[in-house]
């Protein structure tokens, strides 16, 4: 008799945990992409808002600036913005991994293939900012800079 106690409770015990790892496994397939800053490195001119790198303004003095990076550019380069703009720079990289630092500000990041980086900077200063790559990427790496003119 105690066999079949036994039996039972073992039995539903595992009916226990198939329900869990079935409810688990539904779960997470519902859940939407982890995580949507991934992109196809190989298709990022045919992926929004690559497919259209430039600048945009969204609102007062704001301003957005879809760029994509590759030895050894920035595209767009040479951007100009009115002093007192903020401006929010989504970045990735059509090749290697790259770095976005603009001198005299705290912007500083990694723009790696595969992935969507934003960098947000307000430019209160005029003058003539010079965005470098600061991630070794190549034979033209040195070379590899633009410019933000503020006015
Ligand atoms: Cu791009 Cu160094």
């Amino acid at each position: 008799k105690d066999e079949k106690i036994w039996l039972t409770l073992s039995f539903g015990l595992m009916m226990i945990f198939m329900l869990i790892t079935g409810y688990q496994a539904v779960a997470e397939g519902m859940e939407p992409p982890s995580n949507t800053d991934i992109i196809d490195p190989q298709k990022v001119d045919q992926t929004a808002p690559f497919d259209k790198p430039g600048i945009k303004q969204i609102g007062d003095k704001e301003y957005e600036v879809v760029m994509t990076l590759q030895v050894f550019s920035f595209n767009p380069g040479n951007i100009e913005v009115p002093a007192g703009s903020t401006v929010h720079f989504i970045l990735t990289s059509k090749d290697v991994v790259h770095g976005f630092e603009i001198a005299e500000t705290n912007a500083n990041a990694m723009v790696t293939p595969g992935y969507i980086q934003k960098v947000t900077q307000k430019f209160d200063k005029p003058g003539s900012y010079l965005v470098l790559c600061n991630e070794y990427c190549g034979a033209g790496h040195q070379a590899m800079s633009t410019t933000i003119t503020v006015k």
